[in-house]
């Protein structure tokens, strides 16, 4: 049995959709069963990372854990999961966790919060592997409102450029990882084929959804704000824009072949992904 965390989000779902596909019995978490939506076949259970109690019961019967947590509970919520992995005799652990991480001058909070996680993993004693991937492609649906109602689209740091990551090519290295052998001890630095800076990206989709879109540069307090009206808390607003900071750097824009080499298939190209998420933008 696998047992993947995060099952309701983006990269959990799309790996639960793959393990399914390949056949392989999948076990569920989220907080709230009754709207998880997730296929039939799969076992939905309720687990919450900061209830230790939750852990044991979803824990049981299974050899491999995709963990995926959040925020600054992540240290506490990777540890929580580790050691009840460890007491129910989990054989591995694949960690979602950031390609931050591997940047070694890297200070900011996700970085830091990752790190705690990696090294929970470690203390458990369990087999593990990370999945370490750059800026997500599905990040730029937080545009889809702004280019429905206006057709502007206003990010800081323009300047940028990471070298952004389909979720379904992660799922994909995920899936993997959790049903061959000879993935364990290994930390992959997963990225697309291509660092784009935000206006290149506002470029992609203008031409494939066939829109007429402008990008503006906005100040990083601006930004922050923005965050902060879609409910972020501070701390969170703050995480989020030390990552966006973070794209000026050289280390953002790094493009490794690790996609390709352990799915056989060219890492999406964020047009493809666009092209995959019209409806998302209203282009169905
Ligand atoms: N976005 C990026 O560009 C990027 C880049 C690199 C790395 N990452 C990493 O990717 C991860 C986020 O992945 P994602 O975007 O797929 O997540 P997501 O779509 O935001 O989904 C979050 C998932 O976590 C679950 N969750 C939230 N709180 C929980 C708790 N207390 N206990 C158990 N489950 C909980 C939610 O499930 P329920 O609500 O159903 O319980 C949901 O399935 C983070 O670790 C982030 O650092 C993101």
């Amino acid at each position: 049995m696998i047992l993947v965390t995060g099952a309701t989000g983006t990269v959990g779902r799309a790996l639960v959709d793959r393990l399914t596909a390949l056949g392989a019995p999948v076990r569920a978490t989220t907080r709230r069963p009754e709207r998880a939506e997730l296929p039939v076949g799969v076992e939905v259970v309720r687990a919450d990372l900061g209830e230790p109690d939750s852990l044991a019961p979803a824990l049981r019967g299974v050899r491999k854990v995709f963990l995926l947590a959040d925020g600054p509970d992540l240290p506490r919520h990777d540890a929580n999961l580790a050691r009840a992995a460890a007491r129910a005799g989990v054989e591995a652990v694949v960690k979602l966790s950031s390609g931050r991480v591997a940047d070694p001058t890297a200070a900011d909070p996700v970085a830091c919060w990752h790190r705690a996680g990696e090294r929970a993993v470690l203390d458990a004693g369990l087999a593990w592997t990370f999945l370490r991937p750059m800026g997500f492609m599905s990040n730029t649906l937080a545009w889809a409102g702004p280019i429905r109602a206006t057709g502007t689209v206003g990010a800081p740091f323009a300047a940028g450029r990471v070298s952004v990551i389909d979720p379904a090519d992660l799922a994909a290295v995920a899936a993997l990882a959790l049903t061959e052998a000879g993935h364990e001890g290994r930390a992959h630095l997963l990225t697309g084929p291509q660092a784009l800076s935000p206006g290149e990206l506002v470029a992609t989709l203008a031409e494939v959804l066939g829109l007429p879109l402008t990008f503006t540069e906005v100040p990083p307090s601006v930004a922050r704000e923005a965050l902060l009206g879609h409910g972020l808390s501070p701390e969170m607003a703050d995480a989020v824009m030390a990552l966006r900071a973070a794209s000026l750097e050289p280390f953002a824009a790094t493009v490794t072949p690790e996609v390709e080499r352990l799915t056989g298939r060219p890492a999406t190209a964020f047009r493809a992904w666009v092209e995959r998420h019209r409806e998302e933008f209203g282009r169905g």
